[in-house]
């Protein structure tokens, strides 16, 4: 048996030598080796009808000459893998003529994260807390808390999804849910803001989606005038547009809020001559804002008589469609890669 294996070992190192390419390197690997027909494996047939002492020494010898022949396998290959390399190769054994993998197409972010971090930034640097809050939400924090109690037309003004069999939730219709919630939580004095995703029921259209987002601020404290309401939108539209931008606010009715305004800022296109963007105006319509209503801060849990602050709310996604110059909301949600990729 052993004068077999030797047998075997010499046929192995004589097919060796005659080895040229990796392929054929397989073929003598198989020839001996292979499971069911390979040289190898057939001495070892014998093994099973062996015992006691035999079958240990045997065994001890076929498995030197195995590793011997593995060794003498791996030696060679890598002495092919030289060759057909030439100094290509570097020492690590790293080619390093191959061509690359194509590279890998990654992901960038989205327009609204895009303006959402500029924005928060702004904010930070001011000294404001940035806060998440539930989409869906409760009927009082969406309502009752901003001082919008049931009987209210200003419900009306807002289309809400209600939710199936679970009455008093809503999918949030604003972000000014967060201004009783950051009170009740954090006290005063408060600065914050709240970047986040609104729902209202509408029929959807070039200008208006199901699916949006707002981005919310308050500000509570005590000796709070509309003078620095002023301040903080001038240096956000200034921020956003330019130094040259500014702000005029209109008195518009939100029940949060006493007075109330309409934020516009001068059109970064035309510089407030008029142009398609602004409609012929010179303005932008960004925001809504005013001092905050003395029942908010009271559902706040504070108390009116010692702090006073403002509320605004930016439409995060109309300051995106503005600065990207999209013409259809709905493209910022549909997911479509053609559109994602221009960013
Ligand atoms: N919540 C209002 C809306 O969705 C926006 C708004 C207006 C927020 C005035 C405010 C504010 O905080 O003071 O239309």
């Amino acid at each position: 048996m052993k004068d077999q294996l030797e047998k075997i070992k010499q046929e192995f190192l004589e097919g060796l030598k005659e080895i040229k390419d990796t392929l054929q390197l397989e073929e003598l690997k198989n020839e001996f080796f292979s499971r069911k027909s390979g040289k190898v494996n057939e001495v070892m047939k014998v093994l099973k009808d062996l015992a006691g002492d035999a079958k240990k020494e045997f065994g001890v010898l076929v498995n030197e000459f195995k590793m011997e022949m593995e060794m003498n396998l791996a030696k060679k290959k890598s002495e092919l893998d030289k060759e057909k390399m030439g100094n290509l190769v570097d020492e690590e054994g790293i080619d390093v003529t191959e061509p690359k993998l194509p590279l890998y197409e990654g992901g960038h972010l989205h327009p609204i994260t895009i303006v959402q971090n500029e924005l928060e930034d702004l904010f930070t640097s001011m000294g404001f807390m940035i806060l998440d809050g539930p989409e869906l939400e409760s009927e009082y924090y969406n309502f009752e808390a901003v001082n919008i109690p049931a009987d209210h037309p200003a419900r009306d003004m807002q289309d809400t999804f209600y939710i199936k069999n679970h009455a008093n939730w809503v999918m949030r219709t604003h972000t000014s849910t967060m201004q009783a919630r950051s009170m009740q939580k954090y006290g005063a004095p408060l600065r914050m803001i709240v970047p986040g995703k609104c729902f209202r029921n509408e029929a959807t259209d070039v200008r208006h989606e199901h699916t949006f987002y707002q981005l919310e601020g308050m500000v509570i404290d005590k000796n709070i005038t509309f003078g620095d309401m002023k301040g903080i939108l001038e240096t956000v539209a200034k921020h956003l547009y330019g130094k040259d931008t500014k702000v005029k606010l209109r008195p518009k009715f939100y029940p949060f809020v006493e007075p109330g305004v309409n934020g516009e800022v001068t059109c970064y296109l035309c510089k407030g001559l008029g142009c398609r963007l602004c409609k012929g105006t010179g303005w932008l319509e960004i925001f809504g804002a005013g001092m905050t209503h003395p029942n908010v801060i009271k559902e706040g849990g504070l108390d009116p008589n010692v702090y006073q602050g403002f509320a605004f709310g930016f439409g995060l996604t109309r300051l995106v469609m503005l600065k990207y110059g999209i013409d259809d909301i709905r493209l910022l949600e549909s997911g479509d890669l053609r559109f994602l990729k221009q960013f």
